[in-house]
């Protein structure tokens, strides 16, 4: 692994997307190149894998079930794509990677951190993120932002105690882990949150 692998993760409605695609914005504009992708999916065989996990028709999915899918679907990107992505020395950016399974699956769907750890050893072990950028906004403010949310999306339709749970998650993550994780205050502005991210990704000689 010789590129820089940099992850973003949050709760749903901090503004995630945005974010990202003004840092990919900022990275056209100044000539850094880059590969970005987005978890669960981005390959093929992985897409299809998302498509089953967050289609709202499979109410009877099982938690176990589901948290093994996401890591199937990491694994299949990862062997598939970001592996020689990395070995070619390329700056690959993740939307969501694994610490999203650890705080969704692990924390707030309660099968616990070892279980979520185990079955996604291959990611943890042979490609931990360099830097996880995490936006920081509970979800009450998050979804106060966004105005509510979104119908056909099973996860988000989970109640707002599950969202809190996967936020205590993050915060538990980021304090056992201070070298990785990038703790961005994502409460003000978009273009205030963008230049914490740019500054903080500057420092670490990232971009
Ligand atoms: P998406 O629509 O991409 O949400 P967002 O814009 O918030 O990233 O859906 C991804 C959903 O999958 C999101 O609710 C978080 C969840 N997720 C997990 O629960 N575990 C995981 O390992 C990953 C990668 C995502």
């Amino acid at each position: 692994m010789k590129g820089k692998f940099i992850t973003f993760e949050g709760c749903e409605g901090v503004g995630k997307s945005r974010q990202i695609k003004l840092l990919q914005e900022y990275l056209d504009k100044h000539g850094i190149s880059y590969y970005l992708t987005r978890e669960p999916g981005g390959s093929l065989i992985s897409e299809k894998i998302r498509n089953i996990i967050l289609d709202s028709e499979n109410k009877k999915m099982t938690d176990a079930c589901e948290a093994l899918l996401y890591a199937a679907a990491r694994v299949q990107l990862l062997d598939e794509i970001l592996k020689e992505k990395l070995d070619n020395g390329e700056l690959v950016i993740c939307d969501r990677y694994v610490d999203s399974s650890l705080a969704y699956q692990g924390y707030a769907r309660g099968l616990g951190v070892d279980f979520v750890s185990k079955i996604n050893a291959y990611a943890l072990e042979n490609f931990l993120p360099d830097y996880t950028v995490f936006l920081n906004l509970s979800p009450k403010d998050a979804f106060k932002r966004k105005g509510g949310a979104d119908k056909g999306d099973r996860l988000e339709q989970s109640g707002i105690d599950f969202h809190n749970k996967v936020y205590n998650g993050y915060l538990e993550l980021a304090k056992s882990d201070k070298e990785r994780y990038i703790v961005i205050d994502a409460s003000g502005t978009k273009e205030e949150t963008h230049n914490k991210i740019i500054e903080e990704l500057e420092k670490r000689h990232v971009i």
